[in-house]
C-alpha cells in the first residue's frame, strides 16, 4: 500500500466511524434530545416547527393538569367521571414515564386492571371492561385489587441465584354493582412510557408486517404476529400498534379510550361514558352528563402532545462495556425482537416525524412470552401471553425520570435483569443465552440496557 492509499484509507475509516457513532446515539433521527434529567421525557421534538411547539404546550397543559367534575367553574377541564380511575393522564404517565404498581398496600393508580370474561367480549357484566377504583361525589367506585408478591429463584449457570416477585392479585368489588362474573379475570397494565411515540405511528405499516413471522417460516422459534384492531372511528381493521398488547391503531384512538376508560371523559370518538347496564340505572340518577366533556380541537392538541415528545439520545455509547454489551445483546437474539434500527416513511402526521432512521428496539409486533407472563385469557384472538415487544429507547433513564423501577407489563420486575430473568416462550432461548453468560457479559448486557 503507498501512502496515498493508506492515507485514503484513514479518511475513509474516521469517516465512517464518526457516522456510525452518530447513528448509535441518535436515537430518533432528527428529533433526538439530548437531556438526560428528570424532564428527559417530556421535551419536544428537536426540530419542531414553531406551529407545533405552540400545540405541544397546549396539549402538554390537558395531559397534565387536574381534570374536575362537572359542573364547575374550570369548565376546560370538567368532565371527570363519575367513574374514573386517575384524575390526569401525568397522574399514571408520571413526568411521561411509566406507572408503578401499589407499593406495601398503599394503592396506586399507575397500575390498572382489564376485566375479562371468557366469551363475553364486553368485559364483566356488572363492571365493564376495566375497573375505576375511583369515583365522583355520590358516586360509589367499582372497587379495588389487593397485590401480593410471591417471591421465586431463579439460577445461572454459575450457581449464582436471583429472587423473582410472582404477582397475585385478590379483586374487592363495590357490591352495589353486583356481583362480579365467577369466570372475571384481571389483566393488569402498568401505565408505559411515552417517548417517540410519534416516530412509532409514522412507520409504514408495510415495514412491520416484513419483520413479522406468524408462521415462523425461518424456523428461528420466534413468530412475531400482527394484531389487527378496529379502529372505532373508521370501523376499519387497521394495524394496532399501542398498549402492551398492540391493541389501538393510532395516537388519536389510544387518547380517546385513555380519556374516557382512564378518566371517565367522553368525546365525539366515545360519546358514552363506559358504563354496564346496571351501572346506567344506579349512576344516570344522580348525575346529569350530557354531550362530550372533550372537544375535537383539545383532543387534538393532547394527540400532538404525544406525536412531539421525542426520545432521548443513547448515552455512553463510547465506553466498551457498553459495546460489548451491544454485541451479546445481538448475539443472544434480544434484537431479534427488540429491533435496533427502523425507519419512519413519508407519510406522517406532521413533517418532523417523516424519514427518519430510529433506535427504538421494537418491531411492534406480538410475540407468545410464555405461561408465566400470561393475564390467563386464552380465549381471545390475542391469548393472555401475548405481549407487544416494548420500546427500549429511554429505558437506562427510567430511574431518573420516576424516581423508581418497575418493568414489563404490570411491573412485576424490579431491575432490568429480573425483565429479562421473566422472558418465556418465544424469548426462553434469549432469557437461557442470557443466564450462560458470565457474571462480567452479564454486567456488559446491563450497561448496555443502561446506556438507552
Ligand atoms: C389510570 C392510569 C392511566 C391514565 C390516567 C392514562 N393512562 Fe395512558 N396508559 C395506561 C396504561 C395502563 C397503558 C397501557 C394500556 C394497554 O396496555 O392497553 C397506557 C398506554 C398509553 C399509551 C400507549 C403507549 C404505548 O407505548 O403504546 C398512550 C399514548 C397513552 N397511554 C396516553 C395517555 C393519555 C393521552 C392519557 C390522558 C388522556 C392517558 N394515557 C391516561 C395508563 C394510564
Ligand atoms: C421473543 C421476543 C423477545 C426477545 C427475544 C427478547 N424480548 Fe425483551 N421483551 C419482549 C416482550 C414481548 C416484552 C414485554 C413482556 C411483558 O411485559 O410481559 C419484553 C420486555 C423486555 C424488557 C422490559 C421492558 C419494559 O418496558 O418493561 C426488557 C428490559 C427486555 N425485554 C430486554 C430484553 C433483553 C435484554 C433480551 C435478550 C436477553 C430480550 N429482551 C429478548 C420480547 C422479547
Amino acid at each position: 500500500m503507498n501512502a496515498y492509499k493508506i492515507v485514503l484509507f484513514l479518511f475513509l475509516f474516521t469517516v465512517f466511524s464518526i457516522i456510525s457513532k452518530a447513528e448509535s446515539v441518535l436515537s430518533g433521527g432528527k428529533t433526538t434530545v439530548f437531556q438526560k434529567g428528570p424532564n428527559a421525557f417530556g421535551l419536544p421534538l428537536a426540530n419542531i416547527t414553531r406551529a407545533n411547539r405552540r400545540a405541544h404546550v397546549v396539549g402538554n397543559s390537558f395531559f397534565n393538569k387536574n381534570w374536575v367534575f362537572a359542573p364547575s367553574s374550570t369548565t376546560a377541564r370538567d368532565g371527570l367521571g363519575p367513574l374514573y380511575h386517575a384524575r390526569s393522564c401525568s397522574g399514571c404517565h408520571v413526568r411521561d414515564g411509566r406507572g408503578a404498581p401499589p407499593q406495601n398496600n398503599k394503592s396506586g393508580v399507575g397500575l390498572l386492571f382489564r376485566l375479562n370474561v371468557p366469551g363475553l367480549p364486553s368485559g364483566d357484566p356488572n363492571l365493564g371492561k376495566q375497573l375505576a377504583i375511583n369515583a365522583a361525589p355520590g358516586v360509589e367506585p367499582e372497587g379495588k385489587v389487593h397485590v401480593k408478591y410471591e417471591i421465586i429463584k431463579e439460577t445461572f449457570s454459575n450457581g449464582e441465584t436471583v429472587s423473582l416477585r410472582k404477582p397475585q392479585y385478590k379483586l374487592v368489588a363495590n357490591p352495589v354493582y353486583g356481583e362480579p362474573h365467577p369466570q372475571i379475570m384481571l389483566s393488569p397494565r402498568l401505565a408505559q412510557p411515552l417517548v417517540g411515540l410519534g416516530l412509532l405511528e409514522s412507520i409504514d405499516e408495510n415495514t412491520i408486517l416484513n419483520l413479522a413471522d406468524p408462521d415462523d417460516k425461518d424456523k428461528d422459534g420466534i413468530s412475531g404476529k400482527v394484531n389487527y384492531v378496529l379502529n372505532e372511528e373508521s370501523g376499519k381493521a387497521e394495524l394496532g400498534r399501542f398498549g402492551w398488547k398492540a391493541n389501538q391503531p393510532s395516537l388519536r384512538l389510544q387518547t380517546a379510550i385513555a380519556f374516557l376508560r382512564d378518566m371517565g371523559i367522553t368525546s365525539s370518538i366515545h360519546p358514552k361514558e363506559d358504563f354496564s347496564g346496571k351501572q346506567e340505572k344506579i349512576i344516570k340518577n344522580s348525575q346529569n352528563d350530557e354531550g362530550p366533556d372533550i372537544d375535537d380541537a383539545k383532543l387534538k392538541r393532547v394527540v400532538t402532545y404525544l406525536r412531539t415528545l421525542a426520545p432521548p439520545a443513547q448515552r455512553d455509547t463510547g465506553a466498551e462495556t457498553v459495546r460489548k454489551g451491544e454485541e451479546l445483546f445481538i448475539k443472544i437474539g434480544c434484537a431479534k425482537c427488540h429491533v435496533q434500527t427502523l425507519m419512519t416513511g413519508s407519510n406522517a402526521a406532521i413533517n418532523e416525524l417523516k424519514n427518519q432512521t430510529i433506535r427504538p428496539y421494537t418491531d411492534l409486533l406480538l410475540h407468545d412470552m410464555g405461561d408465566a407472563l400470561s393475564d390467563g385469557n386464552t380465549k381471545s384472538k390475542v391469548s393472555g401471553s401475548e405481549w407487544r415487544t416494548p420500546p427500549l429507547w429511554g429505558i437506562g433513564l427510567t430511574e431518573t425520570v420516576n424516581g423508581n423501577v418497575f418493568f414489563l407489563h404490570d411491573g412485576r420486575a424490579r431491575n432490568l435483569q429480573e425483565a429479562i430473568m421473566w422472558h418465556g416462550g418465544e424469548g426462553l432461548f434469549s432469557k437461557e443465552a442470557y443466564s450462560k453468560l458470565s457474571a462480567q457479559e452479564r454486567s456488559f448486557v446491563l450497561n448496555f440496557l443502561r446506556s438507552l
